[in-house]
């Protein structure tokens, strides 16, 4: 039906105009009273889609909370943040990519084991994330943007040898911890607890455990003979 196809093909939000206005004259009068002495608006269920707007707080700006911290250090922790936050999130995707690539006479155990660090890491991007608009900044979010700041190289987009997805995790967990304890010292400085707790409670803490368990499958140990 060449005219319902014409009619589905409308933007939405004209739909949405059109409807409104057809609406106030059904209701005659678009602020007409409703009996108590106050005007009634006029009332669509059609959403306004397609809409866009500008920019209402850049990256790497604070707005004033009361928190009882300064400016500076809000700035600082910001900043030290979204870098974890982008490192953590390269973490948790490369968990996702070895936990489904994982092979081997371990496959079920490792692969049990990475979808379990990986979802301890998504735990923590959203606490490292909320942590940020908490204290008036804006949280790396866009996978685009999290590329562009992440200091995690690289991994080939194919599929290495078990060890060396062990190690590149390894490896990306150091290059975390390394800038968490840095970050939760100088946060603590500035008079940021929060930020020092959850850095050390939470980030540090998840890290190293999560390390241990990998180190351990690194171990060159006889499984028979001893
Ligand atoms: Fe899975």
């Amino acid at each position: 039906m060449p005219s319902k196809r014409s009619d589905s093909a409308k933007p939405a939000a004209s739909t949405a105009r059109t409807r409104s206005t057809s609406s106030s004259r059904t209701t005659g009068n678009k602020s007409a009273g409703n009996g108590n002495g106050r005007a009634r608006k006029a009332v669509s269920s059609q959403p306004w889609l397609h809409q866009q707007g500008t920019e209402v707080q850049a990256f790497g700006t604070v707005r004033l909370f009361p928190l009882g911290l300064s400016f500076d250090a809000r700035m600082y922790s910001c900043e030290r943040l979204n870098h974890v936050l982008a490192n953590t999130q390269i973490l948790y995707a490369l968990y996702k990519k070895h936990h489904w690539l994982m092979r081997g006479t371990t496959f079920y155990q490792l692969h049990l084991l990475l979808d379990k660090h990986a979802g301890e890491q998504l735990e923590l991007v959203d606490m490292i994330a909320e942590r940020v608009q908490t204290l008036g900044g804006v949280a790396v979010g866009d996978p685009r943007q999290v590329a562009e700041i992440t200091t995690i190289p690289r991994p080939p987009d194919g599929a290495e040898e078990v060890p060396a997805m062990l190690s590149r995790l390894l490896e990306a967990h150091e290059t975390i911890l390394i800038e968490a304890h840095d970050a939760a010292a100088r946060t603590a400085d500035m008079g940021d607890d929060g930020t020092n707790d959850l850095l050390v409670s939470d980030v540090i803490r998840t890290g190293e455990m999560q390390a241990w368990f990998l180190a351990e499958h690194l171990v060159d140990t006889p499984l028979v003979h001893a």
